[in-house]
């Protein structure tokens, strides 16, 4: 589509316009290990709220800010509680962001008006490399549309700009850079760490046992007013999407599908889908099968990493509804597996026994 940027490798001189591009107020997007951000210098309100209208996001729903370094993130919003120096000095750079007291007048395009802002060092090499020169605290939100699947690629990234730009928004001048595809492949975990103990407010790629591991035991879920994010519908894909346990009998699912009628798109780990393909060729239904997760992924690092270009394939396969297993959440990512599932299902489930 015409308007829509191409994404530019990201080598030493795209990266230096990039920086140059966000230090003068321009909207950069940029690849971090969990996924691609969209970013804007924190301080300038009106740089920020250019991502809201690109993303179509709730204005009230606040941005996570990326520094290339804990020195220069405690410059902009002094020193961490005890709590929060803790999971940093372990986890970052990397997956994990912070919720922390917020200085007045700093970070303002970020906060939605909350007196917190979360932050967090994100441990890509080009995100670094962007941060560094930019020299400004990055507000950078998950590149997708609003509701959609997060982005893990540059071309989901300008999927989802042709998107904004079909929508009458201007996006012509945003910079994409293609770093490859996001190795981790969901968002960091947010830490609170404003209150004695520590609590998560969204599940993320870093595991619940690791922030305990550092922080002692943590609180789960925020109210809405403390997690602001959790509240709106996230992640779907457009066709509607059902899920089955790990333990659901693949034949009684298969009989659902044929009783639906029409074509099912559907993700299972590969032993199941394998044995699903099987029972649709026998009947028939049709069905498109694309297997997730690896054979041996007890920390749902494969779920994780192939989670949203998966999410985003079940739109791809003109099938008229979608089914997706849903991982037991054991350790690692696949607690965050199964949130992000679950939210892009609306909690909805194929009606079968579980064996
Ligand atoms: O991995 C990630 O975190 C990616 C990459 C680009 O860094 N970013 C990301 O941003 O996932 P976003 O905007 O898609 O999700 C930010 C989450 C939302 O749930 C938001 O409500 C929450 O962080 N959040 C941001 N500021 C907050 C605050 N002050 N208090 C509580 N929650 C906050
Ligand atoms: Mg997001």
């Amino acid at each position: 589509m015409s308007g829509v940027p191409d994404a530019l490798r990201a080598d030493g001189a795209a990266v230096s316009g990039a920086a140059r591009r966000l230090a003068a107020g321009g909207l950069v997007a940029f690849p971090t290990e969990t996924v691609y951000g969209l970013g804007a210098n924190a301080d300038d309100v009106g740089a920020c709220r250019r991502i809201y209208a690109v993303k179509g996001r709730p204005p009230d729903n606040p941005l996570i800010v990326h520094f290339d370094s804990i020195e220069r993130l405690a410059a902009a919003v002094g020193a961490l509680p005890p709590l929060g120096q803790a999971l940093a000095r372990r986890f970052w750079p990397g997956p994990l962001t912070l919720v922390v007291a917020r200085p007045p007048g700093r970070l303002e395009g970020a906060a939605a008006g909350l007196d917190t802002v979360a932050v967090r060092v994100p441990s890509h090499p080009v995100a670094r490399a962007l941060l560094a020169e930019a020299a400004v605290p990055v507000a950078a939100p998950s590149a997708n549309r609003s509701g959609r699947p997060s982005t893990t690629t540059a071309v989901s990234v300008c999927e989802d700009l042709a998107r904004a730009a079909a929508a009458g928004i201007d996006v012509s001048d945003i910079v994409v850079l293609d770093g490859g595809g996001a190795s981790f492949g969901v968002e960091s975990t947010v830490v609170d760490v404003t209150g004695p103990s520590a609590r998560i407010l969204r599940l993320g790629a870093l595991g619940i046992e690791d922030v305990e591991g550092e922080a002692g035991p943590v609180a789960e879920g925020g109210d809405d007013h403390r997690s602001p994010g959790t509240r709106y519908r996230h992640y779907a894909p457009e066709v509607p999407l059902w899920l089955f346990e790990a333990d659901a009998d693949s034949a009684a699912v298969v009989r659902w599908i044929q009783a639906r009628g029409g074509v099912a798109a559907i993700l299972a780990t590969a032993a199941r889908a394998h044995h699903i393909e099987a029972l649709c060729g026998d009947l028939p239904v049709r069905a498109r099968v694309r297997s997730l997760g690896g054979a041996h992924d007890p920390d749902g690092e494969d779920w994780a990493r192939d989670l949203f270009s998966s999410l985003r394939w079940l739109d791809a396969q003109g099938a008229d509804f979608a089914l997706a297993e849903l991982p037991w959440a054991r350790r690692g990512r696949l607690p965050a597996v199964r949130d992000r599932l679950l939210r892009a299902s609306a909690g909805r489930f194929v009606p079968v026994e579980n064996i």
